[in-house]
C-alpha cells in the first residue's frame, strides 16, 4: 500500500534551473529532487540576454528564429528574449558572479548562430554550476525540497493531481494543487552524449501516459565538440572556444568547415555537428584546435580539467571531437505560461516543448528558457491551483516493477544512436523500431526501461513522419527542407489504463 501525502502547495518534478525558478517564484512550493543531478550542473556554456549596447532583444529573437528551421513560435521567442536582461538581473542579485572585465561589465561571448556577443559565463566554463548555487542559496523557508524518484503522475478523472515516488518497493503518493514537469531532457537515450546519468526523457513519457500532447519528438539537438576519448558522459568542449577562435581542423591541421557554411566554425550547431559526422564517416576524423587561445586553463577550467583527465592539454594538443546527443527539443507540448493539455499539469525547462526553439535551439538559450518560463510558469500556476478531489488513480506497472534499467538500456542507446542518430533514412528508422520492439520484453521489466523504450519508438514514429531534412532533424533519403512540411509534430496518444490507489 502506498503512503499518501496531501500537499498544501504546488508540487514541482525536478531542481534544475527550470524546477527552482519556479519554485522562487511562488509564495510555496515543494520541489522533488532526483537522485541523479541533472544537466543543469553541466552546463558549460552561458546564458544568453541582449545585454550589449549594440545588441537588442529583437535582434537576439532573430537569430533565435533564424536557426530554428522555420518552427519557433514568434510569441516563445519574443517572451524569450525579451525576459533575458531581466533574467540575468535576477541573478545577480542573487548572488551569482558572472565573468567581468577590468572595468567590472560582464563579458559577453559570442557562440554559433549568433551575430552579436551576448553569452555571459561563469568562470569561463562553468556558468551551471554558479547558476545552481545561486538558486539554492536563495530557497527560503517557502521551498520545501524532497528527495525522491518520481515514476508516474496521479490523476483523478479530469485532472493531473499528483505524482507516485518510488524508494525500492515502497511508493509514496504526493497530491498537490498543481504539478510541474520540470525534468530536463533525454540526451541519454543515444549511447554518445554529453547528458549525465538519468536523463532518458522520463518526465515526458509520464506526461503522456497521463494523457498529455507531445510535440516535435524528432528534433534532437547533437553538440558538435564532444571529446571523443572513450568517456560516457562524454567531455562537452564548449561552443565558446570557437567563439574565441578555436577552429575544427583534419588530422592534418586543415581546416574544413569554410566548405559547410560561410559562418565556418560559428555556423549552427547541426550544421557544424553534421559536418564533423561527415569527416568520421569519410574517415578523416575531426579536431579542434584551441591552441591559439592564451591563458587556455585560467579561462576554461572546465574543459581543461576533461582534457588532462585523458591526458590531453588544450594549450598544446588537437582535442579529438566528435558530435554527441545535447539537448531536447521535443517534449511536452506547453504554450508560453507552460500549460500543457492536460489540467492540473505544467511543463517547463528541457522537458516541455514551447517551440521556442523550433527544430534547432540556439545555443546558450536553454538555461535562460529555464529562468524565463520558469518564472513565467510560476505566474500562472499561482493563478490556477485547485484542490483534486475523487478517486486517484495511476498505471498499475508503476506500482509494482522496479525502477532502475537493467544492460538493455545500453542497447536501446546504441540503436538510437547508430539509426536515430544524427543522419536518418527510412529504413534505418524502419531497423530502430523493430529492433526496440525485439528488445521491448527485456526493457519493460523495469520502470525506467519501459520509458526508454516507449519514448525511442515514439521519436522513431515522428523521425519517420518527418520525410523532409529540419534544424535536428536530417534524412539522408529527404535532405531538403520541404516547405509543406513547415509544422510541429504533435502526438495524442491518450492516457493509459490505470488502477485506483486512494
Ligand atoms: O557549447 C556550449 O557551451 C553549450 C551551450 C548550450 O548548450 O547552450
Amino acid at each position: 500500500m502506498a503512503k499518501l501525502s496531501r500537499l498544501d502547495a504546488p508540487l514541482i518534478v525536478g531542481a534544475g534551473v527550470a524546477g527552482l525558478s519556479v519554485a522562487l517564484g511562488l509564495d510555496r512550493a515543494y520541489v522533488i529532487s532526483a537522485p541523479d543531478a541533472g544537466s543543469t550542473w553541466w552546463a558549460q556554456g552561458g546564458i544568453a540576454a541582449a545585454l550589449a549596447t549594440d545588441d537588442s532583444p529583437r535582434a537576439h529573437a532573430e537569430d533565435t528564429l533564424a536557426v530554428s528551421g522555420g518552427l519557433a513560435g514568434a510569441a516563445a521567442v519574443d517572451a524569450l528574449t525579451r525576459g533575458g536582461p531581466a533574467a540575468i538581473e535576477r541573478l545577480i542579485e542573487m548572488g551569482a558572479e558572472f565573468d567581468r572585465n577590468d572595468q567590472g561589465e560582464l563579458l559577453l561571448g559570442r557562440e554559433g548562430g549568433h551575430q552579436k556577443h551576448r553569452v555571459v559565463h561563469a568562470d569561463g566554463d562553468a556558468t551551471g554550476a554558479e547558476v545552481m548555487r545561486a538558486l539554492n542559496a536563495s530557497l527560503g523557508e517557502t521551498v520545501t525540497v524532497i528527495e525522491g524518484r518520481v515514476v508516474d503522475l496521479v490523476r483523478t478523472a479530469d485532472r493531473v493531481a499528483g505524482v507516485i515516488t518510488a524508494a525500492g518497493k515502497q511508493r509514496h503518493i504526493y497530491v498537490a494543487p498543481a504539478v510541474v514537469m520540470a525534468t530536463g531532457g533525454a540526451g541519454r537515450m543515444y549511447s554518445m552524449t554529453t547528458n549525465p546519468p538519468g536523463v532518458t526523457g522520463e518526465g515526458i513519457v509520464m506526461a503522456c501516459r497521463a494523457g498529455a500532447r507531445l510535440a516535435d519528438l524528432e528534433f534532437v539537438q547533437f553538440h558538435p565538440t564532444a571529446l571523443l576519448a572513450g568517456k560516457d558522459p562524454m567531455p562537452l568542449l564548449t561552443e565558446a572556444l570557437r567563439g574565441e577562435g578555436a577552429t575544427l581542423v583534419d588530422p592534418h591541421g586543415r581546416r574544413f568547415m569554410d566548405q559547410y557554411h560561410p559562418m565556418a566554425e560559428l555556423a549552427p550547431r547541426d550544421i557544424v555537428a553534421r559536418a564533423i559526422f561527415w569527416q568520421h564517416d569519410r574517415g578523416s576524423g575531426a579536431y579542434l584546435d584551441a591552441r591559439s587561445i592564451i591563458n587556455f586553463h585560467e579561462r576554461f577550467p572546465t574543459v581543461t580539467a576533461h582534457a588532462m583527465s585523458v591526458d590531453l592539454d588544450p594549450a598544446h594538443d588537437l582535442l579529438p571531437v566528435s558530435p554527441a546527443a545535447h539537448y531536447y527539443m521535443g517534449g511536452i507540448d506547453a504554450d508560453t505560461h507552460g500549460r500543457t493539455s492536460v489540467d492540473g499539469l505544467w511543463a517547463v525547462g528541457e522537458c516541455a516543448s514551447t517551440g521556442v526553439h523550433g527544430a534547432n535551439r540556439l545555443g546558450s538559450n536553454s538555461l535562460l528558457e529555464g529562468l524565463v518560463f520558469g518564472a513565467r510558469v510560476a505566474l500562472n500556476v499561482s493563478d490556477h491551483m485547485v484542490d483534486p478531489v475523487g478517486d486517484l488513480s495511476v498505471p498499475k506497472e508503476s506500482l509494482r516493477l522496479p525502477v532502475l534499467p537493467g544492460p538493455a538500456l545500453e542497447d536501446l542507446r546504441k540503436i538510437m544512436w547508430d539509426r536515430v542518430g544524427l543522419v536518418r533514412t527510412g529504413d534505418g528508422l524502419w531497423e530502430a523500431r523493430n529492433a526496440i520492439l525485439e528488445l521491448g520484453p527485456i526493457l519493460r521489466r523495469t520502470i525506467a526501461g519501459r520509458d526508454a523504450a516507449d519514448l525511442g519508438l515514439m521519436m522513431v514514429m515522428a523521425a519517420l513522419r518527418r520525410s523532409e531534412s529540419r534544424g535536428g532533424h536530417y534524412r539522408a533519403d529527404y535532405p531538403d527542407l520541404d516547405p509543406t512540411q513547415e509544422h510541429r509534430t504533435l502526438i495524442d496518444t491518450g492516457a493509459v489504463e490505470t488502477v485506483v490507489v486512494g
